[in-house]
């Protein structure tokens, strides 16, 4: 018996590493592929899990280009966007965002939230965009002012022109 017992302590340890990359494709949940308006809003008012571009949680001025008329903003990164952060918050060269990446730009009219745009990557959704982002306004409630079910038609044009359509690095290098 006293011989096994560190036998024993060798193999768990072992084992169970194993266990957590060999779980075979039928234990592991499917893929999201649909979020609602009202889902992803709650997720966009979330007050923590946030990096913000250029580690800075103060406002910005909104650049000449941008569709955003507010004077202000704020963007914020979920920890899944976040990873395609380098280490001074800016969006690396070539990034290319994975599926549950969230994006969330607080627009903001005389130090006062006026609404959020939002960007969320989920390729398999119906709603998705270009780059297979979803895109939204809603208000400081959370009530959609620009649906994901209208594709980012009216925000693509100018997106295009971003790192996997995100434009913080142009607009604010
Ligand atoms: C006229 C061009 C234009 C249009 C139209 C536009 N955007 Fe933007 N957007 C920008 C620019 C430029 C930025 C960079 C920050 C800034 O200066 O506003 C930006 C930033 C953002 C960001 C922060 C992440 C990023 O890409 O840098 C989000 C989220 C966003 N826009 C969502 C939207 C949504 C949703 C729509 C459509 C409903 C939209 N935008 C329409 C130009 C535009």
């Amino acid at each position: 018996m006293k011989r096994i017992l560190p036998l024993v302590l060798f193999i768990l340890p072992v084992v169970s590493a194993c266990g957590s990359d060999d779980d075979g494709p039928g234990t592991q949940p499917p893929p999201a592929t649909e979020i609602t308006d009202a889902a992803l809003s709650t997720l966009a008012r979330a007050t923590t899990g946030w990096t913000y571009y250029k580690n800075r949680a103060d406002t910005l001025l909104r650049s000449a280009g941008s569709g955003h008329t507010e004077a202000r903003l704020r963007t914020r990164f979920n920890v899944k966007a976040a990873a395609q952060l380098d280490a001074a918050g800016k969006v690396r060269a070539g990034a290319s965002f994975a599926d549950s990446s969230l994006i969330v730009k607080e627009l903001i009219i005389a130090g006062q939230l006026n609404r959020y745009a939002v960007m969320y990557k989920l390729r398999g959704s119906a709603n998705a965009g270009t780059g297979g982002w979803l895109w939204a306004y809603y208000a400081p409630d959370g009530s959609p002012q620009t649906g994901i079910a209208g594709r980012g038609a009216a925000c693509v044009a100018c997106h295009s022109a971003g790192i996997d359509q995100v434009r913080m690095n142009d607009s604010h290098p």
